[in-house]
């Protein structure tokens, strides 16, 4: 798989995939991850990237000429394009595994105002946003997006039952709460029945935590 971003922070973007699990799957090479400066795409002396908002309104706008020009490219038959923006779908797991098929992304990543419209008509597959907040910039979305997806990859995770076990996998569970040791801690012990060796009564403890959490802290995942 290969993945570009294209931002006018490649360092915000590439920083927290160039550690762990993610440098790891690069070297590997399941991954090949870049990040572009969209100023490299901007013409005149100044290499604006942004302009003013037709008919008026508050802040700036990417403008269409650098984001048609870097797009055009680096986007191949296969690439999907993808906005990281407020005002996209909202991204899921259900949505990261759909991703992680793909052969080559392209992640615009969105500044300011937003990007003018016509880049999404013509070059945006998909607009996608990562939760309900306004973020400075869209390359903290796109790093976000990326490591769901390439964890996904095959070879990615050390143990491939770590992708199945976790939250979200039931898209409408939260995980169980768990232990490591020591067994006791300041007076706090580890619930008994995860010491028993009893599976069955592991896994039934294991579900109503789980549902337990869920109520908790996602009712809405139970329509609750
Ligand atoms: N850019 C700014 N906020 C964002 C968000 N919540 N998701 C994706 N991109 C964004």
């Amino acid at each position: 798989m290969r993945i570009d971003i294209l931002t006018l922070f490649p360092g915000i973007a590439l920083a927290p995939l160039g550690e762990s699990m993610m440098k790891r799957a690069q070297i590997a090479g399941l991954v090949e991850v870049a990040a572009h400066d969209l100023r490299n795409w901007a013409t005149g002396k100044h290499r604006k990237t942004d302009d003013y908002l037709c008919g008026g309104g508050q802040g700036m706008l990417l403008k269409p000429e650098p984001i048609f020009a870097a797009i055009g490219e680096l986007q191949t038959p296969e690439s999907k394009v993808i906005l990281l923006t407020p005002q996209g779908k909202v991204f899921k797991q259900a949505m990261a595994s759909q991703l992680s098929e793909e052969s080559h992304i392209i992640f615009l990543c969105g500044h300011y105002e937003g990007v003018d419209q016509r880049v999404i008509d013509e070059l945006v597959d998909l607009e996608l946003s990562i939760g309900d907040y306004v973020l400075t910039n869209g390359a903290i979305a796109a790093a976000v997006v990326t490591d769901a997806i390439v964890r996904l990859l095959p070879g990615a995770l050390g143990d491939a039952r770590s992708a199945v076990d976790e939250s979200f996998s039931d898209p409408n569970l939260l995980e169980a709460p768990a232990y490591t040791k020591p067994i006791e801690f300041r007076g706090l012990k580890v619930p008994d029945v995860l010491l028993s060796g009893h599976h069955a009564k592991i896994e039934e403890w294991k579900a109503e935590q789980a549902l337990r959490k869920t109520r908790a802290n996602r009712p809405d995942l139970l329509g609750e």
